[in-house]
């Protein structure tokens, strides 16, 4: 394997986007689509990887948050001259360049891997990725002579009429001996219908000088999709949903419905865990065994755990047990974290709370900076009063506690111990340990009041 580096060419406009996100920013489930690029990039050992950037330059540098290096192309004057951008940077280093475009986030780390290894098995000087696709109009054409040697690129706008009816085109995905790369951009002329510099004319300028030019062909038409506009982003999110979801499905994972299901890059998923119709798991997400989530659920950066059931629900960076009951139709808001065995009942939000093991909060409350020790049973309709117009409160409740129907817990408060709170009550004061306290007005029966008042 010799020195391996990377050319990322990133700094087209995407005006067919009709965004005010720049092109390579826009997610495919939840990652940027240039962020898939590099990560396929990152098995096949490049040393280097050098990003082209030019529109939004300054918001490309922010989304990747991987070491990098990023060349300005000021001007889209074309590819050759984007690629020559990277050359104070590259321009004497021995080895093998891989340029890649980063609006094509399918191609894979095996496919990039594969190309470099095809690459240095031929001693090329240059190696095209190609595909043969049913509908070419649009790419590079692969211009072969009658032994099958590749000669050349022709563009679509450059491409005469046998040229034009050519299946197999340029993927934009090229490995160059690197030395020879910047030799040849050199010789590149804008003389073409586009008056650009394109990188393509290297395969010629190569070919004509007797060096070797080869071509890679993948057989997978779906993983070449560069995206242009948002139709090939919708295609593409499509297909990465699938093969994230394939994934998941091969690991032992239940999808009820794979098209339906939504699971981000990075969320991992033990055996056994059955997904219904309308989950999006997104982040830095952890399902454990046996869990069943959904349907209609949406989980951002959480980790749950094993045998855990989350129904109809939102949460969002929280720390959710094992064998735990949530929903349906429950909040749980960030910072929040859940014991084991413990019960999230319908209509109730949790925000920025520990809820230790066994505990319940069965049916609408709203938990919001409390700490609930084990045990604790919420009654229907109990809130903790966290916020007084200016600053916020926490609320505790301490091991077996009970906390009667319709309580206000107006924070900061403590309830002790193993206490007993009557439903109805408003708690405004700490409850000793083992008491039962009682805040309501007490009630006033007038006999046959009724009768007289109707
Ligand atoms: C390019 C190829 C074409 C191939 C197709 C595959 C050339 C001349 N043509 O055409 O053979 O079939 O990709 O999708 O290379 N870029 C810059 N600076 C520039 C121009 C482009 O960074 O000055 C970047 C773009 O952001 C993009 C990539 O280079 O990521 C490709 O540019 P694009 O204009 O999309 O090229 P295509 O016309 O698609
Ligand atoms: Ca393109």
């Amino acid at each position: 394997m010799e020195n391996r580096y990377a050319v990322i060419l990133a700094a087209g406009q995407g005006t067919r986007m009709k965004s005010k996100l720049y092109k390579v920013l826009h997610p495919i489930l939840d990652r940027p689509m240039i962020q898939y690029v590099i990560e396929a990039l990152k098995p096949t050992n490049v040393e280097q990887l050098v990003t082209v950037v030019g529109h939004g330059a300054d918001e490309v540098k922010k989304a990747i948050h991987d070491e990098v290096d990023f060349v300005m192309q000021e001007e889209q004057l074309g590819t050759a001259h984007a690629v020559m951008q990277a050359e104070a940077l590259l321009e004497n280093k021995r080895g093998t360049t891989i340029v890649v475009c980063g609006d094509t986030p399918l191609i894979t780390a095996e496919t990039y891997q594969a190309i470099f290894d095809y690459h240095e098995e031929k001693g090329a000087k240059a190696t095209i990725l190609t595909t043969k696709v049913a509908n070419p109009v649009g790419y590079g054409r692969i211009i072969r002579d009658e032994t099958g040697h590749v000669e050349k690129i022709v563009e679509q706008k450059d491409a005469n009429e046998a040229e034009q009816r050519i299946n197999e085109i340029n993927t934009g995905t090229y490995c160059f001996d690197n030395e020879a790369l910047f030799a040849a951009l050199k010789q590149v002329s804008n003389d073409n219908a586009q008056e650009e510099y394109y990188l393509t004319d290297v395969i010629e300028i190569m070919k004509n000088a007797g060096e070797i030019v080869t071509a890679y062909v993948t057989e997978d038409e779906d993983e070449i999709i560069g995206i242009n506009d948002r139709v090939a982003l919708a295609t593409a999110s499509n297909l990465m949903k699938r093969r994230i979801n394939e994934i998941h499905l091969r690991n032992g994972v239940t999808l009820m419905d794979i098209e339906n299901t939504y699971i981000g890059p990075d969320v991992t998923i033990d055996s056994d865990v059955t997904i219904y119709p309308g989950t999006i798991l997104t982040g830095e997400t952890h399902i454990g065994a046996s869990s069943i989530i959904g349907p209609n659920t949406e989980i951002v950066d959480c980790h749950i755990g094993n045998n855990s059931l989350i129904r109809q629900s939102v949460v969002t960076n929280s720390k959710i047990g094992s064998n735990v009951n949530i929903g349906p139709f429950a909040h749980i808001r960030p910072e929040t974290n859940i014991g084991d065995e413990v019960r999230v009942g319908n209509f109730v939000e949790v925000k920025k709370s520990t809820i230790d093991n066994r505990s319940k909060v069965s049916h609408l409350s709203y938990i919001g900076d409390a700490i609930l020790g084990t045990n604790v049973n919420v009654g229907c309709g109990s809130i903790t009063v966290n916020y007084d117009g200016k600053n916020k409160h926490e609320t505790v409740i301490e091991d077996d506690s009970f906390i009667g129907c319709n309580t206000n817990l107006i924070a900061p408060v403590t309830v002790k111990k193993g206490s007993l709170i009557a439903a109805g009550s408003t708690i405004n004061e700490d409850v000793p340990e083992d008491a039962l306290a009682i805040a309501r007005t007490p009630q006033v029966n007038k006999e046959g009041y009724a009768k007289k008042f109707k």
